[in-house]
Protein backbone atom coordinates (compact mmCIF):
# COMPACT_ATOMS: atom_id res chain seq x y z
CA UNK A 1 0.00 0.00 0.00
CA UNK A 2 2.75 2.05 0.97
CA UNK A 3 2.37 5.90 2.32
CA UNK A 4 -0.85 8.09 1.53
CA UNK A 5 0.54 10.93 -0.16
CA UNK A 6 -1.74 14.41 0.40
CA UNK A 7 -2.14 17.49 -1.43
CA UNK A 8 -0.60 19.21 1.13
CA UNK A 9 2.40 16.54 0.70
CA UNK A 10 3.03 17.23 -2.72
CA UNK A 11 2.77 21.03 -2.23
CA UNK A 12 5.42 20.54 0.03
CA UNK A 13 7.83 18.53 -1.91
CA UNK A 14 7.44 20.48 -4.88
CA UNK A 15 8.42 23.62 -2.66
CA UNK A 16 11.79 25.01 -1.66
CA UNK A 17 11.83 23.78 1.64
CA UNK A 18 10.95 20.51 0.23
CA UNK A 19 13.44 20.01 -2.30
CA UNK A 20 15.93 20.90 0.89
CA UNK A 21 14.06 18.59 2.56
CA UNK A 22 14.53 16.01 -0.38
CA UNK A 23 18.19 16.78 -0.62
CA UNK A 24 19.53 16.76 3.20
CA UNK A 25 17.83 13.40 3.31
CA UNK A 26 19.26 11.89 0.19
CA UNK A 27 22.10 10.52 1.82
CA UNK A 28 20.25 8.43 4.35
CA UNK A 29 21.03 4.86 4.11
CA UNK A 30 17.09 3.73 3.88
CA UNK A 31 17.64 0.62 4.92
CA UNK A 32 15.80 -2.07 7.45
CA UNK A 33 18.42 -1.52 9.70
CA UNK A 34 18.97 2.10 9.80
CA UNK A 35 15.26 3.15 9.80
CA UNK A 36 14.82 4.47 13.58
CA UNK A 37 17.64 6.29 13.13
CA UNK A 38 16.69 7.97 9.69
CA UNK A 39 13.46 8.81 10.90
CA UNK A 40 14.37 10.68 13.69
CA UNK A 41 17.06 12.77 11.27
CA UNK A 42 14.32 13.40 8.66
CA UNK A 43 12.09 14.61 11.66
CA UNK A 44 14.55 16.87 12.12
CA UNK A 45 14.72 18.49 8.61
CA UNK A 46 10.91 17.93 7.94
CA UNK A 47 9.11 17.40 11.45
CA UNK A 48 5.59 15.89 10.25
CA UNK A 49 6.25 15.85 6.80
CA UNK A 50 9.01 13.27 7.30
CA UNK A 51 7.44 10.25 5.77
CA UNK A 52 6.27 11.79 3.05
CA UNK A 53 10.23 12.65 2.64
CA UNK A 54 11.59 9.04 2.99
CA UNK A 55 9.22 7.48 1.01
CA UNK A 56 9.44 9.45 -1.54
CA UNK A 57 13.48 8.90 -1.57
CA UNK A 58 12.63 5.31 -1.31
CA UNK A 59 10.45 5.43 -4.39
CA UNK A 60 13.05 7.08 -6.21
CA UNK A 61 15.78 4.20 -5.76
CA UNK A 62 12.84 2.07 -6.14
CA UNK A 63 12.16 3.69 -9.58
CA UNK A 64 15.61 3.44 -10.96
CA UNK A 65 15.75 0.44 -12.93
CA UNK A 66 11.93 1.00 -14.31
CA UNK A 67 11.92 4.35 -15.14
CA UNK A 68 14.62 6.50 -16.55
CA UNK A 69 15.48 10.41 -15.20
CA UNK A 70 12.95 9.71 -12.64
CA UNK A 71 15.13 10.45 -9.55
CA UNK A 72 13.62 13.56 -9.32
CA UNK A 73 9.69 12.60 -9.46
CA UNK A 74 6.88 12.36 -7.06
CA UNK A 75 5.30 9.17 -6.90
CA UNK A 76 2.82 6.72 -4.43
CA UNK A 77 3.73 3.28 -4.01
CA UNK A 78 0.61 1.94 -5.93
CA UNK A 79 0.87 5.16 -8.85
CA UNK A 80 5.33 3.58 -8.86
CA UNK A 81 4.22 -0.04 -9.66
CA UNK A 82 1.22 0.80 -12.38
CA UNK A 83 3.38 2.95 -14.49
CA UNK A 84 4.60 1.60 -17.41
CA UNK A 85 8.15 1.26 -17.78
CA UNK A 86 10.30 3.61 -19.61
CA UNK A 87 10.87 1.30 -22.79
CA UNK A 88 7.53 -0.04 -22.98
CA UNK A 89 6.06 3.95 -22.90
CA UNK A 90 8.64 5.25 -25.68
CA UNK A 91 7.91 2.19 -27.74
CA UNK A 92 4.16 3.20 -27.84
CA UNK A 93 4.95 6.67 -27.73
CA UNK A 94 7.53 6.52 -30.91
CA UNK A 95 4.20 4.79 -32.96
CA UNK A 96 2.31 8.24 -32.23
CA UNK A 97 4.92 10.43 -33.49
CA UNK A 98 3.11 13.80 -34.75
CA UNK A 99 -0.22 13.12 -33.23
CA UNK A 100 -2.18 15.20 -31.08
CA UNK A 101 -2.69 12.87 -28.15
CA UNK A 102 -4.72 12.61 -25.10
CA UNK A 103 -3.42 10.20 -21.91
CA UNK A 104 -6.79 10.22 -20.52
CA UNK A 105 -5.21 8.19 -17.26
CA UNK A 106 -2.18 9.39 -16.88
CA UNK A 107 -1.58 9.45 -13.07
CA UNK A 108 2.38 10.55 -12.13
CA UNK A 109 2.92 10.72 -16.13
CA UNK A 110 5.14 7.78 -16.77
CA UNK A 111 3.37 7.11 -20.35
CA UNK A 112 2.63 10.95 -20.60
CA UNK A 113 6.15 12.01 -20.34
CA UNK A 114 7.04 10.02 -23.30
CA UNK A 115 3.71 10.70 -25.27
CA UNK A 116 4.74 14.44 -25.07
CA UNK A 117 8.02 14.18 -26.47
CA UNK A 118 6.70 12.56 -29.64
CA UNK A 119 3.24 14.23 -30.52
CA UNK A 120 2.43 17.40 -31.71
CA UNK A 121 0.25 18.16 -28.82
CA UNK A 122 -0.37 16.27 -25.72
CA UNK A 123 -2.49 16.71 -22.80
CA UNK A 124 -3.01 14.28 -19.67
CA UNK A 125 -5.77 13.82 -17.21
CA UNK A 126 -6.71 11.74 -14.56
CA UNK A 127 -9.23 11.53 -11.94
CA UNK A 128 -6.92 11.36 -9.12
CA UNK A 129 -5.87 14.99 -7.69
CA UNK A 130 -3.05 13.53 -5.85
CA UNK A 131 -1.41 12.08 -8.81
CA UNK A 132 -2.07 14.62 -11.19
CA UNK A 133 -0.62 17.23 -9.08
CA UNK A 134 2.71 14.59 -9.07
CA UNK A 135 2.46 14.40 -12.64
CA UNK A 136 2.67 18.46 -12.99
CA UNK A 137 6.04 17.99 -11.26
CA UNK A 138 7.08 15.00 -13.09
CA UNK A 139 5.71 16.05 -16.69
CA UNK A 140 5.89 20.13 -16.45
CA UNK A 141 6.12 20.50 -20.23
CA UNK A 142 2.61 18.54 -21.03
CA UNK A 143 -1.43 20.03 -20.49
CA UNK A 144 -2.48 18.51 -17.47
CA UNK A 145 -6.37 18.73 -16.29
CA UNK A 146 -8.46 16.94 -13.75
CA UNK A 147 -11.15 14.89 -15.55
CA UNK A 148 -13.19 11.45 -15.82
CA UNK A 149 -11.71 9.55 -18.57
CA UNK A 150 -15.33 8.59 -19.12
CA UNK A 151 -16.31 12.09 -20.05
CA UNK A 152 -14.26 13.30 -22.99
CA UNK A 153 -12.37 16.89 -22.78
CA UNK A 154 -10.53 16.79 -25.91
CA UNK A 155 -11.80 16.73 -29.60
CA UNK A 156 -9.80 14.92 -32.58
CA UNK A 157 -6.92 13.72 -30.44
CA UNK A 158 -5.61 9.93 -30.45
CA UNK A 159 -6.69 8.85 -27.00
CA UNK A 160 -4.35 7.04 -24.76
CA UNK A 161 -5.37 5.26 -22.09
CA UNK A 162 -4.22 2.62 -19.47
CA UNK A 163 -6.94 1.68 -16.77
CA UNK A 164 -5.97 0.53 -13.47
CA UNK A 165 -6.74 -3.00 -12.90
CA UNK A 166 -8.69 -4.38 -10.24
CA UNK A 167 -6.72 -6.79 -8.08
CA UNK A 168 -7.18 -10.25 -8.95
CA UNK A 169 -3.80 -11.95 -8.47
CA UNK A 170 -3.18 -14.91 -10.40
CA UNK A 171 -5.38 -14.17 -13.39
CA UNK A 172 -4.33 -15.37 -16.54
CA UNK A 173 -7.60 -14.42 -18.08
CA UNK A 174 -9.00 -11.04 -17.83
CA UNK A 175 -12.67 -9.53 -18.53
CA UNK A 176 -13.37 -5.79 -19.92
CA UNK A 177 -15.23 -5.24 -16.06
CA UNK A 178 -12.23 -5.94 -14.04
CA UNK A 179 -10.69 -2.48 -15.29
CA UNK A 180 -11.10 0.87 -13.71
CA UNK A 181 -12.48 2.38 -15.96
CA UNK A 182 -14.12 -0.70 -17.33
CA UNK A 183 -12.60 -1.38 -20.75
CA UNK A 184 -16.46 -1.28 -22.36
CA UNK A 185 -17.45 2.05 -20.80
CA UNK A 186 -14.34 3.44 -21.74
CA UNK A 187 -14.63 1.98 -25.95
CA UNK A 188 -18.06 3.69 -25.65
CA UNK A 189 -16.89 7.31 -24.42
CA UNK A 190 -14.38 7.45 -27.63
CA UNK A 191 -16.37 5.89 -30.13
CA UNK A 192 -15.27 7.75 -32.52
CA UNK A 193 -11.71 8.44 -32.07
CA UNK A 194 -8.69 6.27 -32.51
CA UNK A 195 -7.58 4.85 -29.69
CA UNK A 196 -4.88 2.78 -27.60
CA UNK A 197 -5.32 1.10 -24.49
CA UNK A 198 -2.93 -0.63 -22.26
CA UNK A 199 -3.88 -3.46 -20.82
CA UNK A 200 -3.10 -7.06 -19.08
CA UNK A 201 -1.70 -9.56 -21.48
CA UNK A 202 -4.17 -11.81 -20.55
CA UNK A 203 -7.33 -9.98 -21.81
CA UNK A 204 -9.15 -12.48 -24.16
CA UNK A 205 -9.46 -11.22 -27.35
CA UNK A 206 -13.01 -12.09 -28.03
CA UNK A 207 -13.50 -9.61 -25.31
CA UNK A 208 -12.20 -6.62 -26.95
CA UNK A 209 -14.08 -7.08 -30.43
CA UNK A 210 -13.31 -3.27 -30.96
CA UNK A 211 -9.71 -3.71 -31.54
CA UNK A 212 -7.85 -3.39 -35.08
CA UNK A 213 -4.84 -4.34 -33.54
CA UNK A 214 -3.52 -6.33 -30.27
CA UNK A 215 -0.12 -6.08 -29.48
CA UNK A 216 1.77 -8.55 -27.27
CA UNK A 217 4.85 -6.29 -26.09
CA UNK A 218 7.71 -7.66 -23.66
CA UNK A 219 10.64 -6.52 -22.19
CA UNK A 220 13.57 -8.16 -21.18
CA UNK A 221 11.94 -11.12 -22.01
CA UNK A 222 8.98 -10.86 -19.51
CA UNK A 223 5.83 -10.10 -21.17
CA UNK A 224 4.48 -6.80 -19.65
CA UNK A 225 1.05 -5.75 -21.76
CA UNK A 226 -1.08 -6.10 -24.25
CA UNK A 227 -1.89 -2.75 -25.92
CA UNK A 228 -4.95 -2.39 -27.91
CA UNK A 229 -4.95 -0.20 -31.31
CA UNK A 230 -8.20 0.96 -32.91
CA UNK A 231 -8.71 2.99 -35.64
CA UNK A 232 -5.99 5.03 -37.94
CA UNK A 233 -2.94 4.31 -35.25
CA UNK A 234 -3.77 0.37 -36.39
CA UNK A 235 -0.94 -1.29 -38.28
CA UNK A 236 -1.35 -4.84 -38.31
CA UNK A 237 -4.31 -7.44 -36.69
CA UNK A 238 -1.62 -8.86 -34.33
CA UNK A 239 1.72 -7.73 -33.52
CA UNK A 240 4.43 -9.04 -30.63
CA UNK A 241 7.03 -6.69 -29.88
CA UNK A 242 9.81 -7.21 -28.12
CA UNK A 243 12.15 -4.95 -26.40
CA UNK A 244 15.53 -4.66 -24.32
CA UNK A 245 16.29 -2.21 -21.64
CA UNK A 246 19.46 -1.84 -23.71
CA UNK A 247 17.39 0.01 -26.21
CA UNK A 248 17.34 -3.11 -29.04
CA UNK A 249 13.93 -4.06 -30.02
CA UNK A 250 12.15 -6.15 -32.65
CA UNK A 251 8.18 -7.08 -33.65
CA UNK A 252 6.63 -9.90 -36.01
CA UNK A 253 2.97 -8.88 -37.06
CA UNK A 254 0.46 -11.19 -38.72
CA UNK A 255 1.47 -10.16 -42.00
CA UNK A 256 4.13 -11.85 -42.48
CA UNK A 257 3.89 -15.40 -44.25
CA UNK A 258 3.56 -18.45 -41.82
CA UNK A 259 4.62 -20.75 -43.58
CA UNK A 260 6.21 -23.13 -41.01
CA UNK A 261 6.37 -26.96 -41.86
CA UNK A 262 6.08 -29.39 -39.12
CA UNK A 263 9.01 -31.75 -38.71
CA UNK A 264 11.89 -33.99 -36.98
CA UNK A 265 14.27 -32.44 -34.44
CA UNK A 266 16.84 -29.94 -35.24
CA UNK A 267 20.29 -29.60 -33.73
CA UNK A 268 18.62 -26.40 -31.90
CA UNK A 269 15.33 -26.13 -29.81
CA UNK A 270 14.01 -22.68 -29.56
CA UNK A 271 11.19 -21.14 -27.60
CA UNK A 272 9.92 -17.87 -28.92
CA UNK A 273 9.24 -14.84 -26.30
CA UNK A 274 6.39 -15.05 -24.41
CA UNK A 275 4.96 -12.11 -26.46
CA UNK A 276 5.44 -13.81 -30.16
CA UNK A 277 3.30 -16.70 -28.30
CA UNK A 278 0.84 -14.77 -26.53
CA UNK A 279 0.08 -13.01 -29.78
CA UNK A 280 -0.23 -15.86 -31.35
CA UNK A 281 2.74 -15.72 -34.52
CA UNK A 282 4.76 -18.29 -33.56
CA UNK A 283 4.56 -19.68 -37.14
CA UNK A 284 4.97 -16.28 -38.35
CA UNK A 285 8.25 -16.08 -36.38
CA UNK A 286 9.73 -19.34 -37.41
CA UNK A 287 9.42 -18.52 -41.04
CA UNK A 288 11.30 -15.62 -40.78
CA UNK A 289 13.79 -17.68 -38.91
CA UNK A 290 13.94 -21.04 -41.41
CA UNK A 291 12.61 -22.75 -38.14
CA UNK A 292 9.98 -25.72 -37.68
CA UNK A 293 7.57 -26.68 -35.42
CA UNK A 294 7.83 -30.33 -33.56
CA UNK A 295 4.30 -30.19 -32.93
CA UNK A 296 1.78 -27.88 -34.78
CA UNK A 297 -0.21 -27.23 -31.57
CA UNK A 298 3.12 -26.75 -29.30
CA UNK A 299 5.48 -23.51 -29.01
CA UNK A 300 8.53 -25.08 -29.14
CA UNK A 301 10.27 -24.52 -32.44
CA UNK A 302 13.31 -26.18 -33.84
CA UNK A 303 16.05 -25.52 -36.57
CA UNK A 304 19.73 -26.10 -37.15
CA UNK A 305 20.52 -22.47 -37.15
CA UNK A 306 18.39 -20.16 -33.94
CA UNK A 307 17.60 -16.74 -34.11
CA UNK A 308 20.90 -13.97 -33.21
CA UNK A 309 20.19 -12.47 -29.81
CA UNK A 310 17.98 -15.26 -28.23
CA UNK A 311 18.82 -17.94 -25.90
CA UNK A 312 18.76 -21.38 -27.75
CA UNK A 313 19.21 -25.25 -26.21
CA UNK A 314 21.54 -27.19 -28.40
CA UNK A 315 19.92 -30.62 -28.40
CA UNK A 316 22.44 -33.10 -27.24
CA UNK A 317 19.81 -35.93 -26.70
CA UNK A 318 16.34 -36.67 -27.29
CA UNK A 319 13.54 -39.71 -26.72
CA UNK A 320 10.50 -40.23 -25.20
CA UNK A 321 9.89 -38.71 -22.20
CA UNK A 322 10.33 -41.46 -18.71
CA UNK A 323 10.94 -40.43 -15.32
CA UNK A 324 13.26 -42.77 -15.18
CA UNK A 325 14.95 -42.80 -18.32
CA UNK A 326 15.80 -38.83 -17.90
CA UNK A 327 17.02 -39.80 -14.37
CA UNK A 328 19.44 -42.26 -15.75
CA UNK A 329 20.35 -40.23 -18.89
CA UNK A 330 21.05 -36.45 -16.42
CA UNK A 331 23.18 -39.34 -13.96
CA UNK A 332 25.17 -40.93 -17.08
CA UNK A 333 26.03 -36.88 -18.17
CA UNK A 334 26.67 -36.15 -14.43
CA UNK A 335 23.97 -33.00 -14.58
CA UNK A 336 24.14 -31.59 -10.97
CA UNK A 337 22.29 -27.96 -12.65
CA UNK A 338 19.08 -28.27 -14.58
CA UNK A 339 16.54 -25.96 -15.82
CA UNK A 340 13.27 -27.96 -16.33
CA UNK A 341 11.13 -26.53 -19.75
CA UNK A 342 7.75 -27.48 -20.24
CA UNK A 343 4.62 -27.37 -22.69
CA UNK A 344 1.91 -29.36 -23.70
CA UNK A 345 2.83 -31.99 -20.41
CA UNK A 346 1.48 -31.87 -17.16
CA UNK A 347 4.53 -31.56 -15.14
CA UNK A 348 5.39 -29.20 -12.32
CA UNK A 349 9.12 -28.30 -12.73
CA UNK A 350 9.50 -28.06 -9.39
CA UNK A 351 8.35 -31.23 -8.05
CA UNK A 352 9.96 -32.93 -10.87
CA UNK A 353 13.58 -31.79 -9.94
CA UNK A 354 14.25 -33.19 -6.63
CA UNK A 355 12.78 -36.54 -7.79
CA UNK A 356 15.62 -36.90 -10.65
CA UNK A 357 18.42 -36.64 -8.03
CA UNK A 358 20.42 -34.86 -9.58
CA UNK A 359 24.47 -34.66 -9.05
CA UNK A 360 27.49 -33.91 -10.58
CA UNK A 361 29.40 -30.49 -12.08
CA UNK A 362 27.60 -29.53 -15.38
CA UNK A 363 24.55 -27.99 -16.05
CA UNK A 364 21.96 -29.14 -18.73
CA UNK A 365 18.48 -27.56 -19.84
CA UNK A 366 15.41 -30.02 -19.96
CA UNK A 367 12.72 -29.50 -22.04
CA UNK A 368 9.54 -31.67 -22.10
CA UNK A 369 6.72 -31.76 -24.72
CA UNK A 370 4.82 -33.73 -26.87
CA UNK A 371 4.85 -34.52 -30.69
CA UNK A 372 1.66 -35.46 -30.99
CA UNK A 373 0.41 -37.61 -27.79
CA UNK A 374 4.27 -39.06 -27.74
CA UNK A 375 5.49 -37.08 -24.19
CA UNK A 376 9.32 -36.14 -25.59
CA UNK A 377 12.39 -35.23 -22.99
CA UNK A 378 15.46 -32.89 -24.84
CA UNK A 379 18.31 -33.11 -23.04
CA UNK A 380 19.83 -29.79 -24.35
CA UNK A 381 22.53 -27.17 -23.97
CA UNK A 382 21.88 -22.99 -22.96
CA UNK A 383 23.81 -21.07 -25.47
CA UNK A 384 23.39 -17.23 -25.56
CA UNK A 385 23.39 -16.64 -29.14
CA UNK A 386 25.60 -13.72 -30.47
C1 LIG B 1 -2.60 2.15 -14.34
S1 LIG B 1 -2.73 3.83 -13.88
C2 LIG B 1 -2.03 4.66 -15.25
C3 LIG B 1 -0.54 4.65 -15.22
C4 LIG B 1 0.11 5.53 -16.24
N1 LIG B 1 -0.12 5.08 -17.60
C5 LIG B 1 1.61 5.59 -16.01
O1 LIG B 1 2.34 4.91 -16.74
O2 LIG B 1 2.04 6.26 -15.07
C6 LIG B 1 -4.44 4.10 -14.02
C7 LIG B 1 -4.92 5.50 -13.68
O3 LIG B 1 -6.30 5.59 -14.03
C8 LIG B 1 -6.88 6.54 -13.18
N2 LIG B 1 -8.35 6.42 -13.28
C9 LIG B 1 -9.15 5.45 -12.79
N3 LIG B 1 -10.43 5.72 -13.12
C10 LIG B 1 -10.41 6.87 -13.85
C11 LIG B 1 -11.42 7.63 -14.49
N4 LIG B 1 -12.71 7.29 -14.45
N5 LIG B 1 -11.02 8.75 -15.14
C12 LIG B 1 -9.72 9.14 -15.18
N6 LIG B 1 -8.74 8.44 -14.59
C13 LIG B 1 -9.08 7.33 -13.94
C14 LIG B 1 -6.30 6.21 -11.83
O4 LIG B 1 -6.41 7.32 -10.95
C15 LIG B 1 -4.85 5.86 -12.20
O5 LIG B 1 -4.02 6.95 -12.02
Amino acid sequence: MGYAFTLDDVAFLRSADGAEALRACSGLELTERSMVRDVAAAREIAGARAPAVLETLLLRRKAAGKLVGADHWLFSDDALQQATPTAVARHRAARLTGRDVHDVTCSIGADLVELQRTAARCLGSDIDVVRLAMARHNVPAAGLVQADALRPVSRGTVIVADPARRDRRGRRRWKPEDFVPPLDALVQAYAKCDLVVKCAPGIAPEAVPWADEREVVSLDGQVREACLWRGTVATARRRATVLRSDGTAWTVTDDEPDECPVGEPGEWIVDPDGAVVRAGLVRQYAARHGLWQLDEHIAYLTGNRPPPGTRAFRVREFGRYRERDLRLTLRRLAVGRVEILVRGLDVDPNELRPRLKLGGENEATVVLTRIGRTPMAFVCQAHRIP
